[in-house]
């Protein structure tokens, strides 16, 4: 037994930093494949020293994120590169932000979202994402081609949503998205992002106060008939804004550009848009947009694997790497839009699997059903090593897309 362990341990790769280069846009990291084939967990040590773990493996991927003896509290988050740029670096922690929480302090606030994030919900937002697509291709074909992709589609539509769900009355909406959008362009400085952080946690516990005053049809009214305080309820704004503007951005934009340049298989969809739903799932599993996380800290040692993780130990559970397992899926490089991708881990799993699952999913049908019905010959106007791709960014995929079309 000892004998076995040893060799276990022997066999166990050792990497400095998540490995990040990637020779293709639509492909995870070089270097997780051949990681994952040597052993579905590696050591791996973060730049600040620590000691941690990745693993690359879809079997390994579900049994940790599975596990309550793993963390997601904010202590044991570590960046895997150096120089990572994140979003909401300058916000700290505050009352509500749930998803930073284990259970079962964190179980009272999914219990409470799965309440707002229903059936009735998303149906009713459904004609609004249809109307945003229908504007911002309006204002795209007004002033274009050529367009950037990112920011006249892909943006708006994830934005628009979030302030339905908000609830943020119309004549609010210009000056929230104006600092929404800071958080997700590509040039905006720190110190631009931490305004535009006070302002939007300010406007937010400002609404929730007019909200319980006079409740609308919103997400954010319904949550103020919770035992929630005013404080706790910001922050669950403030977390849905964070986790579901910039997610679903990038996934319309890379997710496009994958299709596009896939053209077997935007030809596939083309000649069957009844296939749309498990198109998206494809694309959400083959583009996995997560790519430096999700983290999970060890709350005590654990055996993962055949290999002692101690308690404190941080595991990096690389969502890319375990979406092409073959293992779990058959060619799994390849893009098949027709294949059976369920059970894909592109929206996480375990008690922190995404909640906003279901609009992003409907954001992406109705944004590509209204995108190739009114411009089928979409195309990208940049050849690929014009294209920038967010290497040092939480999410994954491009940081513009100029795209054009006959006219
Ligand atoms: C294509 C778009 C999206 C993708 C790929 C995505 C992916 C994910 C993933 C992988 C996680 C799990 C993180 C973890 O395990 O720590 C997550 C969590 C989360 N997502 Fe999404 N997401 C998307 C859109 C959205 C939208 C539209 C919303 C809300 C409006 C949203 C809200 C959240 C929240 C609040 C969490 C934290 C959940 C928790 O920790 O309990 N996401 N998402």
């Amino acid at each position: 037994m000892v004998a076995t362990l040893g060799a276990m341990v022997e066999m166990t790769p050792e990497i400095h930093g998540l490995p990040m280069a990637r020779s293709c846009p639509f492909h995870p990291p070089d270097a997780l494949g051949p990681l994952r084939e040597q052993a579905p967990l590696s050591r791996l040590i973060f730049p600040d020293g620590h000691r941690g773990w990745l693993v690359t493996s879809h079997a390994l991927a579900r049994e940790v994120l599975a596990d309550n003896r793993f963390s997601n509290r904010n202590e044991y988050r570590r960046w895997p590169i150096e120089r990572a740029r994140v979003t909401s670096r300058h916000m700290p922690t505050l009352p509500g932000m749930f998803s930073r929480l284990d259970p079962p302090e964190y179980t009272r606030y999914r219990r409470l979202l799965a309440g707002q994030f229903t059936v009735r919900r998303m149906a009713m937002l459904e004609p609004r994402i249809t109307e945003i697509a229908n504007a911002c291709l309006d204002e795209m074909m007004r002033v274009g081609p050529p367009s950037d992709f990112l920011s006249a589609f892909a943006v708006p539509i994830p934005s628009a949503m979030i302030c339905e769900l908000l609830g943020v009355p119309l004549e609010d909406r210009e000056a929230f998205l104006q600092r929404s959008n800071v958080l997700v362009d590509m040039k905006t400085t720190t110190i631009d992002s931490a305004r535009a952080w006070a302002y939007l946690y300010d406007y937010i516990s400002k609404l929730i106060v007019a909200k319980r005053a006079r409740p609308g049809d919103d997400l954010l009214s319904g949550l103020t008939e919770s035992d929630l305080t005013d404080e706790e309820l910001t922050g669950v704004g403030v977390t849905l804004l964070v986790a579901g503007l910039e997610s679903t951005a990038s996934m319309i934009a890379l997710g496009l550009y994958a299709l596009l340049e896939h053209p077997d298989q935007l030809a596939v969809l083309l000649g069957d848009m009844d296939g749309l739903d498990n198109a998206i799932e494809e694309l959400v599993r083959h583009q996995t947009i997560f790519h430096m996380g999700p983290f999970r800290g060890a709350l005590e040692d654990v055996v993962l694997a055949g290999q002692h993780i101690s308690r404190g130990e941080v595991v990096l559970v690389s969502l890319p790497a375990a979406n092409r397992d073959p293992e779990r899926f058959d060619d799994p490089d390849r893009m098949d839009l027709r294949r059976k991708t369920t059970g894909h881990l592109g929206f996480g799993h375990g008690v922190h699997q995404c909640p906003g699952q279901h609009l992003a999913r409907a954001e992406l049908r109705i944004g590509y059903s209204v995108l190739f019905q009114r411009l089928p010959g979409l195309r990208v106007a940049a050849p690929r090593e014009r294209i920038e791709m967010r290497h040092d960014m939480g999410v994954w995929g491009v940081k513009s897309l100029p795209v054009e079309w006959d006219v």
